[in-house]
C-alpha cells in the first residue's frame, strides 16, 4: 500500500505512523510522499530523516481552494498514491479533492466525533472546549474523510479520560500519546490488510 501523508505541524501522528511501519506493525506498507500545506514544519524534518520524500505545497501560494486541490492530486497522482492519510493537517481538502480520491482519504481528530468537531475544531481548540464543556472523556476518532469537516464514516475512536486538574495542554498531550499514535497506525494496518468494510455509514472491520 503506497501512502501519501498531509501534514501542517510538529508531525508527532507521522512520526507514530513512520515508527510503526519501521517496527513491522504494519506491514506492505510505504510513505511515498510527505506534503505539508506549510513551509518549515517540523513533520518536514521528521520525514526527511527517515528518507521519505518531503514536499511543501503552501496553501499561501494557491488563489483559492480548487487550485490548491488541482496541485495536490497532481502531485500525489505522480506519485501514485493508494491512500492519503491526514495527520495534523490544518487546511481545508475542496470538493476537487475529496471527489478524486474518495474512499482513500483518513483523517485524525482529536475528540470523539460528533463532539467537538467540525469547522474550526482544530490542534488545541477540541481540547479547550471539552473542558469548558466539562466532560468526562473524550478522545480521538480516525475517520474517512467527506467534503464536511470531519463528517465521514468513523473506522477508529479511542476514549481518554479527563482529570480534574488537566489544562487543555495536558489533555491535548494525553489524548495524543494514549489515542492519536495508537489508532491512526492501527487504522492504516487494517485498510492495509483489507480488513475495512464501509456500509453506509458503518465501518466494519473483519477480524
Ligand atoms: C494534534 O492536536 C492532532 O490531534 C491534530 O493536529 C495536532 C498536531 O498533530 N490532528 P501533529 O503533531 O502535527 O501530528
Amino acid at each position: 500500500l503506497k501512502i501519501g501523508v498531509l501534514v501542517s505541524g510538529g508531525g508527532t501522528n507521522l512520526q507514530a505512523l513512520i515508527d510503526k511501519i519501521e517496527e513491522g506493525y504494519i506491514g506492505n506498507c510505504s510513505i511515498v510522499t510527505v506534503v505539508s500545506s506549510k513551509e518549515g514544519v517540523y513533520a518536514l524534518e521528521r520525514a526527511k530523516k527517515h528518507g521519505i520524500s518531503a514536499t511543501c505545497i503552501a496553501r499561501k501560494n494557491y488563489a483559492d481552494i480548487k487550485e490548491y486541490d488541482e496541485a495536490l492530486i497532481k502531485h500525489f497522482e505522480e506519485c501514485k498514491v493508494d491512500l492519503i492519510v491526514m495527520a495534523g493537517f490544518l487546511s481545508i481538502l475542496g470538493e476537487t479533492f475529496v471527489q478524486r480520491f474518495k474512499g482513500r482519504i483518513i483523517n485524525i481528530h482529536p475528540s470523539l466525533i460528533p463532539s467537538f468537531c467540525g469547522k474550526g475544531y482544530y490542534g488545541i481548540i477540541p481540547h479547550q472546549k471539552a473542558l469548558e464543556y466539562g466532560v468526562k472523556v473524550t478522545g480521538a476518532t480516525v475517520h474517512f474523510v467527506e467534503l464536511e469537516a470531519d463528517s465521514g464514516p468513523i473506522i477508529l475512536q479511542k476514549a481518554v479520560y479527563v482529570k480534574d486538574d488537566d489544562t487543555p495542554e495536558t489533555l491535548q498531550k494525553r489524548v495524543m500519546e494514549e489515542a492519536e499514535w495508537e489508532i491512526l497506525p492501527k487504522a492504516v494496518k487494517l485498510i492495509s490488510e483489507g480488513k475495512i468494510s464501509v456500509e453506509g455509514r458503518r465501518v466494519r472491520i473483519k477480524d
